[in-house]
């Protein structure tokens, strides 16, 4: 085995899989497996980059929780300087448990309950982005009943259509849930002008996830502005902040990551004189990459000729490849040598709980502890307790220090607020 880095913060020492300076053989003995282990220095190396493309225009970037919710990993964003972007109450009660205030925070998606758009106003969020005209006249009334002004974004569906890896992961095309539909944009506006109890501070976009290239965004952006100018024109005098989302690619396989310098520096260049302030909404492109599941090999077995390597991480632990058919690269944490075509299967009781599928492979036998790569954003974030699997530990590791920041769940945790026998009422 050669020492190469496969992603920032994992590499081989002495042919040994480390992050940063931990062996992951030791620290799966220490902490157990399955087990989520993320890379400090590989989320400020993105972080740093991503401010330096921006550099050139005013901007501000909010991570995307949903990507990656651990307090740990918020808390190290917000030293850093990071905003936020939220899509329910439940993150906002995380963002601001790790610190962040409401200027830092941007509330986005579809379906805000008005329970929590009252949170968000009581948190003095920075942004909600509003997504139809109904949920405009919500948050007016919401925030004429706490006597305020809700600072609020219009999020526009741009209709670019994007090539994503997977149809689920594309948010922006004409006719999806998202945003507020683009003929319909600027007489939103109008409205938004007209309520006391909202002031019309942004206009926003996500055109979807795992993009590689500026293609999509200039499209939209060049959308957005057009609109621009016509709220503008049609008294929109307050709005200053320009909200692209998230979605930047990172590497999984071979796909190639965005250009992030160039995309920073085309973007400041269409931004160039409109008294805009950028935010940007990354989510994957800070984490994705700084996180592996570590998992043990259980089995082997042969079945139908073909070979399985059963682990004891499910697709309870990590969805992305049997809901989105993703790409995790999976090796083992000290090779023994050999290569072999296996299905990479967990122990979940469905034909879809698989992590990969006729896949060459380094040979692995039961007790070895595998890595599975870029398992950063949407990973734990997704997991479930589906057969009633505890979920996995999170750990950070900074430098040659680690420490659990997600202990494993119990049993006991399974049943939490069950009752053997129903609290019995009548209406
Ligand atoms: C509104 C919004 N912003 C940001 C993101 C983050 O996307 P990514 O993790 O691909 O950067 C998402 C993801 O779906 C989103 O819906």
């Amino acid at each position: 085995m050669g020492e190469s880095v496969l992603t920032a913060g994992f590499g081989r020492v002495d042919g040994t899989l480390h992050c940063d300076g931990v062996p992951l053989d030791a620290l799966a003995a220490r902490v157990g497996t399955p087990s989520y282990v993320y890379s400090a220095q590989s989320i400020r190396e993105q972080y740093a980059r991503l401010s330096e493309a921006f550099a050139g225009a005013p901007h501000r970037l909010h991570y995307s929780v949903k990507a990656n919710s651990s307090l740990a990993i918020l808390a190290l964003l917000r030293e850093l300087g990071a905003g936020v972007d939220i899509v329910s109450g439940g993150e906002l009660f995380r963002a601001l448990r790790a610190g962040y205030s409401g200027s830092g925070i941007v509330f986005s998606g579809v379906g805000k309950a008005e329970a929590e758009i009252e949170e968000a106003l009581r948190a003095d969020v920075l942004l909600i982005n509003v997504e139809s005209e109904e949920e405009l006249r919500l948050v007016n009334e919401v925030a004429g009943r706490m006597k305020l002004r809700a600072r609020i974004a219009l999020r526009i569906n741009p209709e670019v259509t994007v090539d994503t890896p997977h149809p689920y992961t594309r948010t922006g095309e004409k006719g999806m849930k998202f945003g507020i539909p683009h003929d319909e944009a600027v007489r939103v506006a109008s409205i938004a002008l007209g309520l006391g109890h909202v002031l019309l501070a942004g206009i926003d976009m996500h055109v979807g996830s795992q993009i590689a290239l500026f293609g999509p965004y200039e499209m939209g952006l060049q959308r957005l502005l057009a609109l621009l100018e016509q709220m503008r024109a049609a008294g929109a005098s307050d709005i200053r902040y320009i909200d692209i989302g998230g979605g930047l690619a990172v590497t999984y396989d071979t796909e190639r990551p965005i250009d992030v310098t160039q995309f920073g520096v085309r973007t400041a260049a269409m931004l160039a004189g409109t008294g805009l302030e950028l935010i940007v909404e990354p989510g994957r492109f800070i984490v994705g990459n700084a996180g592996v599941l570590l998992t043990k090999v259980l089995y082997r077995k042969r079945s139908g000729g073909k070979e399985y390597v059963i682990i004891d991480a499910g697709m309870n632990d990590l969805l992305r490849p049997s809901h989105y058919n993703a790409y995790h690269r999976i090796e083992p944490v000290t090779p023994v040598g050999g290569r072999i075509v296996a299905d990479v299967v967990g122990p979940v009781c469905e034909s879809g709980d698989f992590f990969a599928l006729n896949r060459e492979i380094d040979d692995v036998s039961a007790g070895d502890i595998l890595a599975v790569h870029s398992a950063g954003a949407y990973g734990f974030v997704m997991a479930s307790q589906y057969n009633s699997r505890p979920k996995a530990a999170e750990v950070m590791v900074d430098g040659d220090r680690f420490g659990v920041v997600t202990e494993r769940e119990s049993y006991d945790d399974l049943i939490k607020g069950e009752h053997v026998i129903p609290r019995w009422s009548a209406l």
